[in-house]
């Protein structure tokens, strides 16, 4: 693997050479025609940059504060399924190189690797949960993460019910060792009554959430500015604006379009970070200058992470390199300055 240039454009076909089809269709997929994913990266896109010029970029600092505490970096990797399908390695490849980038990376409920051994690799990492019908169900699993040394609680609020997706062929479910998914659950969890997904997530949810783990909770999957104020009275600590990737709602919003009047809506009372068709240093930088305190990555760590830990780590290295040539032509020493670059839309 060459690790220079654009090599980024190319982890989907790297991807594909090595991947059973089930599970590299998987990954890539939207939901019904995948009109919201195809439409994601198109709209980073069509951003436009006003630069400022004559400001001195000789030191440049892409740090930001999240929660409280410092990350290296402006961006961290967003909860994704199926790391053991992708690596043998799965999560514990993730998380090390992760941490080496001072990165923060959010743990999928389904994750295939233990949440304790997750939290013995030292990267700082925060919890992704769905909360079921019965909400007391979740608790074994938040008290497990808790204990584990997550940081705040992520509750996915966009699927309510799990959208179609259009397979051909064998799926990936049916090609699943279920030794490598959901294995922080108590076995028979999803017999129970009650496990299915809630069809009644309402603000409440979030004190609900907050109480029962003592963590900061991130409602992950707002779209408007109201819901976002809606959570945000509710006491989210951050608000996460996605479309889960185009897995969810087909036709939803491409989220480079809603993120700005989120932002105004939270009017600071809380982080703003989004997700979505991130896929280069320029995405990063326009998702900043529209206001993101943070930019989650999906496919992108998840198809570096086919080269286990150092396909990761390369990333990561690769995502600075661009963000600090970014920040540097717009004028920008810092995430802050990105916000006085206001992009114009087209
Ligand atoms: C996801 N996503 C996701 N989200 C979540 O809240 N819990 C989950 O378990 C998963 N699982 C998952 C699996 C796969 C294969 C993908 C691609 C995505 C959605 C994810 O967190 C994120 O919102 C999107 O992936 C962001 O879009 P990009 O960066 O993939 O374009």
């Amino acid at each position: 693997m060459d690790w220079d240039g654009r090599w980024l454009a190319t982890l989907e076909e790297r991807a594909r050479e090595v991947l059973p089809a089930p599970v590299l269709d998987y990954l890539v997929q939207g939901s019904r025609e995948s009109v919201t994913a195809a439409e994601a990266t198109d709209a980073w896109r069509s951003v436009r940059f006003h630069p400022h010029v004559l400001k001195d970029v000789t030191d440049v600092d892409p740090s930001v504060t999240l929660l409280g505490r410092k990350a290296c970096v402006p961006w961290g990797v967003a909860p994704t399924t199926l790391q053991r399908k992708v690596h043998p390695e799965g999560e514990l490849a993730m998380a090390r190189a992760t941490a080496a980038a001072g990165s923060v990376m959010v743990v999928s409920s389904n994750a295939g690797t233990l949440f304790d051994d997750i939290g013995a690799t030292g990267v700082r990492w925060w919890l992704q949960a769905y909360l079921p019908a019965d909400r007391t169900l979740a608790e074994p699993m938040l008290d497990r993460a808790v204990a584990a040394g997550a940081e705040a609680v992520v509750i996915t609020v966009d699927t309510p019910v799990v959208s179609t997706r259009y397979v051909e062929g064998a799926s990936v479910w049916e090609t699943l060792d279920p030794a490598t998914v959901r294995v922080n659950f108590d076995p028979g969890y999803d017999e129970q009554p009650g496990a299915e997904k809630a069809l009644d997530l309402g603000p409440h949810d979030i004190g609900w959430v907050s109480g029962r783990t003592g963590l900061p909770v991130v409602v992950k999957g707002v779209l408007r500015p109201d819901d976002a104020r809606r959570s945000v009275q509710a006491g989210a600590a951050a608000v996460w604006v996605s479309n889960h990737g185009g897995r969810q709602l087909d036709r939803a919003v491409a989220t480079a379009e809603c993120l700005s009047d989120v932002r105004g809506a939270v009017q600071g009372a809380a982080e703003v970070y989004v997700d979505g068709g991130v896929r280069s240093g320029l995405d990063i930088l326009a998702a900043l200058a529209l206001g993101a305190d943070a930019v989650f990555l999906g496919r992108l760590p998840l198809l570096a992470l086919v080269d286990g830990e150092n396909g990761v780590a390369a990333l990561h290295r690769e995502l600075l390199a661009q963000t600090l040539e970014a920040l540097r032509l717009a004028g920008c020493r810092t995430v802050t300055d990105t916000r006085a670059i206001v992009p114009s839309r087209r």
